[in-house]
């Protein structure tokens, strides 16, 4: 069935909340539903929408992988009970961990956060609630990219390991399908979000681990964390699409107190965007890149290298991994 696209130049947010809403309130009734937030745009605002039409019939979970930035679990937790959204942090460190344990290529990486995430993870947990409604942010740019075989496969059921015939009645509700980005931000305004979510810059879902090069470990997570969190403080002011900072998997000669040191190498990339499709470097000012590695040379353990990538997308891609 083709899904209607609702143009963010014709969209009436109120108009749009008021109708989600009341679609989600009349298809889940005195049931319960569930749904997984992670701060991003898409599924806080399908948080927000599920929380006005079913209040504590809605069960938020944010499942803590171990490989978000900086005390992100507990700031998007604590924003939305600001807002009177209750979230629970499950914390699943371990299992991801474990999971990514000596795997270097990247589809495999993101298998391993997929399968982890569905089926041992949040499978559980739905199955576990014994809610029957399964919110989720799905927007039109992602039926679009899994159709076209970019994504991969969106069946949520099959994700989850949940065969819908035995698990009769149960249902995923994505009252965002008919959007795109541009739209669920307008929404996600209108409905009381902070600029801090509605503005939010792009974030992949598998997160740090596609700006590990080689082996996701704690401590290599560690690292990426340090620099990431120091390279979005030097350039929040910057008007880029996305930045992100990156650990290499060689390491390179560097001098630290007098002594030679074998030592670790970032990488910072800066892209102007549009859609994410094509990109190209953003020209920082030398004096920013310069105050970024001293930083980061500073405060990252065992960092001898920082570089800046100068490459357009494509070839290059965005992320690392
Ligand atoms: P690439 O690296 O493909 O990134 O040029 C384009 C945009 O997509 C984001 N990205 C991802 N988002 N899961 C996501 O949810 C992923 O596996 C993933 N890989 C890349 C990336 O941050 C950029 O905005």
């Amino acid at each position: 069935m083709k899904i209607r696209e609702i143009k963010v130049e014709e969209l009436n947010t109120k108009e749009f909340i008021s109708e989600r809403t009341q679609e989600i309130y009349s298809l889940v009734g005195k049931g319960l539903a569930i749904n997984a937030l992670s701060g991003g745009v898409d599924s806080s605002t399908v948080t927000m929408l599920g929380h006005k039409a079913l209040g504590k019939r809605l069960r938020t979970y944010f499942i803590n992988n171990g490989l978000m930035r900086q005390d992100e679990p507990q700031k998007i937790v604590s924003l939305f009970q600001k807002l009177g959204v209750p979230v629970e942090i499950i914390n699943a460190q371990k299992k991801f961990f474990q999971a990514l344990k000596g795997i270097a290529d990247p589809e495999e990486k993101r298998e391993a956060i997929t399968q982890t995430f569905y089926k041992d993870v949040f499978g559980k947990l739905v199955k576990e609630s014994k809610a029957k409604y399964l919110l989720q942010g799905t927007i039109l740019t992602d039926v679009d990219e899994t159709v076209a075989g970019i994504k991969r496969q969106h069946n949520v059921f099959e994700q989850l390991g949940i065969d819908p015939k035995k698990a009769f009645g149960y249902k995923i509700i994505e009252p965002l399908v008919q959007l795109r980005k541009d739209g669920v931000r307008k929404v996600a305004e209108d409905l009381g979000l902070p600029e801090s979510i509605y503005k939010r810059m792009p974030f992949p879902g598998p997160a740090l681990s596609t700006r590990v090069i080689g082996e996701v470990t704690l401590e290599r997570i560690e690292t990426v964390r340090l620099a990431t969190a120091i390279t979005e403080e030097e350039l929040v002011f910057i008007n880029a699409f996305q930045y992100m900072a990156i650990l290499h998997q060689d390491r390179v000669t560097g001098i630290r107190d007098g002594k030679r040191d074998f030592g670790l190498q970032i990488e910072i990339r800066c892209w102007d965007s549009i859609d994410a499709r094509n990109a190209r470097p953003t020209r920082l000012p030398y004096e920013v890149l310069d105050r970024l590695a001293h930083r980061i040379i500073k405060e990252v353990p065992g960092v001898v290298s920082v570089t800046y990538n100068i490459t357009c997308k494509p070839p290059s891609t965005m992320e690392a991994v």
